[in-house]
């Protein structure tokens, strides 16, 4: 006999990993996941059981964290952040020491993992471990180099971090690695399937001598979640579905938390006809059935060129009755038990309601297992192709060009993640700028590393973890910032001095526009002189603007240059009418406008000086390639000015544009008159329609309508009303980004235009 033939005859035998160190372990700990707070065990409570979900045996109670566990966390937490924020080199030192004894432990994180959340030992074991010490070890670096790199940024203070259980002890890494870096404590709450890889880490943090608050886990459901998102924090970050995040977004609207959310997502993985097709076939393999398909970006809308997509499909049948599902300990096993019977129902439920296109399955063992699924035919409408199933199941379509391929890859609400599968680097290249995803991967799936950040657009949403751009989300500029009070409009009762009608028009779509609604209001002086009148714009003026903005979408793809040269201009056209401009801000305010116009015009400089100079970085990944960290712009965006009349409107306009956003600005209410001047000078400095729209009238009025518009991307306000709670909980309808501020710096408004998408591109060996 050959040795080939003793190769090809061999059957099957298993290859077990043994749990038995693993329930040692549980059992040592009582058997109950329970809080760890400041250091210590808190109450162990054995509120719901954690079931092995390939097994459905119980493995562990778990406590259910109540309102006043939470607060105990945090107030731990709040007591020890000022020690810990104060010394970056003992912070690096013991995130070195978690890493260092995770890795000690890493077959025990990767046992109870399997056992917890049913995904194969394989992948624990080389993937979610490794990649959870790569965490730490890589925010080591980060806050041994805060003070030097980041001098003006400061530590949020107390964050609660919210996890899901796909990846239990990634997603924890992920939240608490940057936290710490930064000079935050946290209060973590895992997923209530997969708590106990967390109680694994909190022994680790006692051995690795982290002080006693600065890591805290308190264990629960949704309601604790709840509790943890309505308590003294100062930062949620959460990772879960996007049904949650909206919950979350309107819970902590006007309340001051910042927010981070990573949502769902539904990516797509494009095939074009000069793909390696065998590669392409293997990485599905890694993008729809890593995890069981239990992945945010999971590669989970296959649209594959029509020319090669039956011999396409055909190659991923064979692959698919290759994979071999079931007892996820044992070391060959491809596909483990879907997390919970509650998620293998719900998947089993979307695919048997389908009734579009083909499904291929191939067997699953009995139990919490769902056997890879290929759906084809789908069309891009097919609630199969829009809808997370978060589950082994892939939906595909075709498509006949590479521009019908970013359509259909775009049709979507979600924005994690794509692949582009294509020997044509350049095609490539040509279609990873054009898809709405912060993650783009070419030539590859589910890349993912601490150096470079992962997070998403659109409903996903907002915010990275990960790489230099993940420190932001946990820092913030140590500017000391004065509220700045709110200024009544002066009245008065003079008729108006020129019997024509001057009434300033709105300023849409680069045209001069009467108002929808036909009203008008009078502005006057500090002696109560009517200086002139202004539009009052209403929700349809808004609508109007937001259709100017989206005709104007070139200029998002123009280059930095020509944004700073236009910039300059309307920096020098401005300048030509300073005194002009100067007097105008005196008559409305009573004060002198001179350095307020020089102000203006300095403004305009720095956004040019940007445009083409706040650039992304490469990030260095330890696989064969590289992250592009591209910085794109954020798309429209709203903004409400403050009461400085001109330098309100151009400190957000500028930035903004700088960067390839469009902006609709609705100008100071009390003093609107230099912004309706400020049409002239737009007009003369070359800048398209639609990049630029200005609004007069009532800001609690529009301000609203601003936050729930479901086209707009961003919503900004600097205004000294308090326009937080309306504006956050309004943008909860898709996610946009809100800035709410009232001392705007050049600086973090650049930060706010913009979104980074990693491009991971293969390169060198
Ligand atoms: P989920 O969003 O309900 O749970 C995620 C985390 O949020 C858990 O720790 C949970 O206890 C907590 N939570 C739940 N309700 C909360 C609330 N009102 N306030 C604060 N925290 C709360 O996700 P779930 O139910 O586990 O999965 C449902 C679906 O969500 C899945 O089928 C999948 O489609 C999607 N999902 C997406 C994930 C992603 O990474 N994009 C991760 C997990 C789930």
């Amino acid at each position: 006999m050959t040795i080939k033939e003793i190769f090809e005859t061999m059957d099957y035998g298993p290859a077990p990993e043994s749990s038995t160190e693993a329930l040692q372990w549980l059992s040592d700990k009582g058997g109950i996941a329970g809080h760890y707070i400041n250091g210590k065990w808190g109450a162990l409570r054995d509120d719901f059981a954690s079931n092995n979900p390939a097994t459905g045996e119980r493995l562990a109670g778990v406590t259910k964290g109540t309102t006043d566990e939470v607060n105990e966390a945090v107030k731990a937490a709040r007591k020890a952040q000022p020690t810990w924020a104060k010394d970056g080199h003992k912070r690096a030192r013991v995130l070195y020491a978690i890493a260092r004894l995770m890795q000690k432990h890493a077959r025990l994180l990767a046992v109870v993992e399997v056992l917890d959340n049913g995904k194969p030992i394989r992948e624990a074991r080389d993937i979610d471990v490794p990649l959870a010490i790569r965490h730490f070890y890589h925010h080591a670096g980060f806050a041994q180099l805060m003070d030097d790199e980041l001098p003006n940024r400061e530590a949020l203070g107390v964050c609660g971090q919210i996890i899901p259980w796909n990846f239990p002890l990634l997603m924890l890494a992920w939240k608490i690695a940057p936290a710490l870096a930064m000079g935050n404590t946290v209060v973590l709450k895992p997923a209530e399937y997969t708590s106990l890889s967390a109680m694994v880490f909190a022994d680790i943090c006692t051995q690795a001598g982290v002080p006693p608050g600065v890591v805290n886990i308190v264990t629960g459901d949704g309601d604790t979640g709840a509790a943890l998102v309505n308590a003294e924090v100062d930062k949620i970050a959460f990772t879960g579905s996007t049904a949650v995040g909206r919950i979350i977004r309107e819970q902590t609207a006007g309340t001051g938390k910042a927010l981070s959310l990573e949502l769902g997502g539904k990516s797509p993985y494009i095939v074009f006809d000069d793909a390696d097709i065998d590669s392409a076939v293997e990485g599905l393999v890694d993008a729809i059935w890593f995890n069981q398909g239990q992945v945010c970006c999971a590669g989970s809308r296959l649209l594959v060129q029509e020319t090669i997509a039956d011999t396409f499909y055909a190659k991923l049948k064979t692959r698919m009755a290759g994979l071999r599902i079931g007892n996820p300990l044992d070391k060959c096993i491809d596909i483990g038990a879907i997390v919970d019977p509650a998620q293998l129902a719900q998947i089993t439920k979307m695919v048997s309601e389908n009734t579009d296109g083909e499904t291929y399955q191939t067997a699953a063992p009995d139990g919490c297992f769902y056997p890879p699924t290929l759906i084809t035919g789908l069309s891009p409408a097919s609630s199969l192709m829009q809808e997370e199933i978060f589950g082994p199941v892939l939906a595909a379509t075709t498509f006949r060009t590479p521009s019908e391929a970013v359509e259909i890859a775009n049709n979507t609400r979600y924005g994690l993640a794509a692949s582009v599968w294509s020997e044509n680097i350049n095609l490539a290249l040509d279609i990873a700028p054009k898809l709405a995803a912060g993650i783009v991967w070419i030539n590859g799936t589910n890349m993912m590393d601490a150096a470079a950040g992962f997070g998403g657009v659109r409903e996903s949403g907002f915010g990275r973890e990960g790489g230099w751009e993940g420190l932001s989300g946990y820092t913030k500029p140590k500017t000391s910032t004065k509220p700045v009070k709110p200024i009544a409009a002066f009245t008065g009762t003079d008729a108006p001095s020129d019997p024509l009608d001057r009434t300033a028009k709105l300023y849409i779509g680069g045209k001069q526009s009467r108002p929808d609604g036909g009203y008008s209001q009078a502005v006057f002086g500090p002696k109560g002189a009517r200086l002139g009148d202004v539009s009052t714009a209403n929700r349809k003026d808004l609508r109007n603007a937001v259709e100017a903005m989206n005709a104007a979408k070139g200029w998002s793809k123009t280059t930095g240059h020509l944004r700073a040269q236009i910039l300059y201009y309307i920096a020098e056209n401005l300048s030509a009418r300073a005194d002009e401009f100067a007097n105008r801000i005196k008559a409305m305010t009573g004060k002198s406008g001179t350095s307020e116009v020089d102000a203006s015009v300095q403004a305009l400089f720095s956004a040019a000086a940007w445009a083409d100079k706040y650039d992304g970085q490469v990030h260095g990944v330890p696989v064969r390639g590289v992250a592009l960290a591209m910085k794109e712009p954020v798309g429209k965006i709203g903004v409400l000015c403050n009461d400085t009349p001109l330098l309100g409107l151009v400190q957000a306009m500028a930035p903004a544009i700088a960067m390839g956003n469009r902006v609709t600005l609705l100008a100071s209410q009390p003093f609107p008159l230099a912004a309706t001047d400020f049409y002239q000078v737009l007009e003369t400095s070359d800048v398209p329609a639609g990049v630029v729209n200005i609004l007069t009238g009532d800001h609690s009025e529009i301000a609203p309508h601003m936050a729930k518009h479901m086209d707009i991307d961003a919503v900004w306000s600097f205004s000294p009303l308090d326009f937080a709670k309306q504006i956050e909980a309004g943008s909860a309808t898709n996610i946009k980004r809100t800035w709410i501020t009232q001392n705007p710096t050049t600086k973090e408004a650049l930060l706010h235009a913009t979104e980074v998408k990693n491009i991971w591109v293969p390169y060198g060996e």
